[in-house]
């Protein structure tokens, strides 16, 4: 596999029907894009209808936000069980804008063990929302790793998928340059190391992916100079003509 790709479509299309349109055309440019894993994050209303309640086929879906708890009264949430009776395999812990509204690191913590306990791949989001000179963003990933992989053993460490996706870059006109995303790569990388290297354990083998304005136009240099395995992307996901367009360009590398 040459890539994943995440479309997280937020809080669109505005129906039902138009979901199951962009579905539709999301899985024929996903059935041309050779190499490339395509998982959708629907609205967790649309996601049953779209995915059957079945979990397999070309494209995976993936639950934009869900409450560590297994039931109980917390209005407005649904549970990763849910999610995943729905069709889920994949979940999204600590988006910015989820963060944005009160999502803390203790919560990541229980969402990422909680996922990995029912067998749904935990998709940490990680980033600043600002950024400014004094290198204060790498404290803030650092504490963000931290708690997403506090309660992780080394030997499910590399399940778990990290995003990296600042606040500041999410519905920009461009993303972030890609020789920075390397420079946090490698100190995603190197936190990692920190948290695991014991002796008989090898470094966990995660994967980095870049969410934050990504299209056809930035795609290639984030993977190919930012070093990233894939991508979350907002915007370009929600129309098939853009999301085709960046799926054909990653296939094309
Ligand atoms: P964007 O959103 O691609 O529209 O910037 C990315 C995201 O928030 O996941």
């Amino acid at each position: 596999m040459r890539a994943l790709v995440i479309g997280n479509w937020k809080m669109n299309p505005k129906s039902f029907k138009e979901a199951r349109k962009l579905l539709e055309a999301t899985k024929k440019v996903a059935g041309s894009a050779r190499g490339i894993s395509v998982v959708v994050a629907p609205p967790s209303i649309y996601m049953r209808e779209l995915t059957g309640g079945r979990r397999a086929g070309k494209i995976a879906f993936a639950a934009q936000h869900a409450h560590f708890d297994a039931e109980g009264a917390h209005t407005g949430d649904i549970s990763m069980t849910q999610a995943k009776d729905a069709g889920a395999s994949y979940v999204l812990i600590g988006h910015a804008e989820r963060r944005t509204l009160g999502e803390s690191n203790e919560d990541t913590r229980k969402k990422v063990a909680v996922a990995l306990s029912l067998g749904l791949i935990p998709v940490l989001c990680v980033g600043e929302s600002k950024r400014g000179n004094g290198g204060e963003h790498f404290d803030v990933v650092r504490s963000q790793l931290r708690a997403g992989f506090g309660d992780v053993p080394a030997s499910k460490a590399s399940k778990v998928l990290v995003v990296y996706e600042p606040l500041w870059t999410i519905g920009k006109d461009t993303a972030m340059h890609p020789r920075d995303m390397h420079e946090m790569e490698i100190f995603i990388r190197k936190t990692l190391l920190e948290l695991y290297i014991v002796p008989q354990e090898n470094a966990p083998n995660v994967k980095v992916l870049y969410g934050g304005s990504v299209d056809a136009t930035n795609a290639g240099a984030m993977l190919d100079e930012g070093q990233v395995k894939g991508f979350l992307v907002g915007r370009a996901s929600i129309d098939a003509e853009s999301f085709g367009a960046l799926l054909k360009t990653i296939a094309s590398l």
